[in-house]
């Protein structure tokens, strides 16, 4: 089944929204697979958003990446990739709808609380980043039964 990477943001650490967080990803059915709480490098913050480097508002990202510590999690389960960005919201938490974290939780493009894997390949390699090849669980989760249609 897909994986997909999601990283609460120093914003949401900060206010307080990981538990919140955590409980959508839960509640909607997806399986958490790893799990921790760290305060990354730049290196490791430029590694990850090594795609936006030209960006010119690449520096203010990576500073604010690095302003606290980040909850790093790979949650599993049918879509995950796509349906966890559809549940993060919009890049830009003005154009994001009610319902979605960023739709909830936030107003600005640069403090938008979380991050998603935005495709399969890229999930890999974050998951890869972030955890490394050891780092993931493989369980059961006692719930599928009651998630997914036999
Ligand atoms: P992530 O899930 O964090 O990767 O966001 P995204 O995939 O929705 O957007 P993208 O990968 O294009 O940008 C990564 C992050 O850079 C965004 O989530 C924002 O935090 C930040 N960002 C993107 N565009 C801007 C911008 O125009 N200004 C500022 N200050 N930050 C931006
Ligand atoms: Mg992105």
């Amino acid at each position: 089944t897909e994986q997909t990477y999601i990283m609460i943001k120093p914003d949401g650490v900060q206010r307080g929204l990981v538990g919140e967080i955590i409980a959508r990803f839960e509640k909607r059915g997806f399986k958490l697979v790893a799990l921790k709480l760290a305060t990354p490098s730049k290196e490791h913050l430029e590694e990850h958003y090594k795609d936006l480097s030209s960006k010119p508002f690449f520096p203010r990202l990576i500073e604010y990446m690095m302003s606290g510590p980040v909850v790093c999690m790979v949650w599993e389960g049918l879509d995950a990739v796509k349906t966890g960005r559809a549940m993060l919201g919009a890049t830009n938490p003005l154009a994001s709808n009610p319902g979605t974290i960023r739709g909830d939780y936030a107003l600005q493009v640069g403090m938008n609380v979380c991050h998603g894997s935005d495709a399969v390949e890229t999930a890999k390699a974050e998951i890869e980043l972030w955890f490394g090849k050891e780092g993931i669980n493989q369980y059961k989760l006692a719930s599928s039964s009651w998630v997914y249609e036999a």
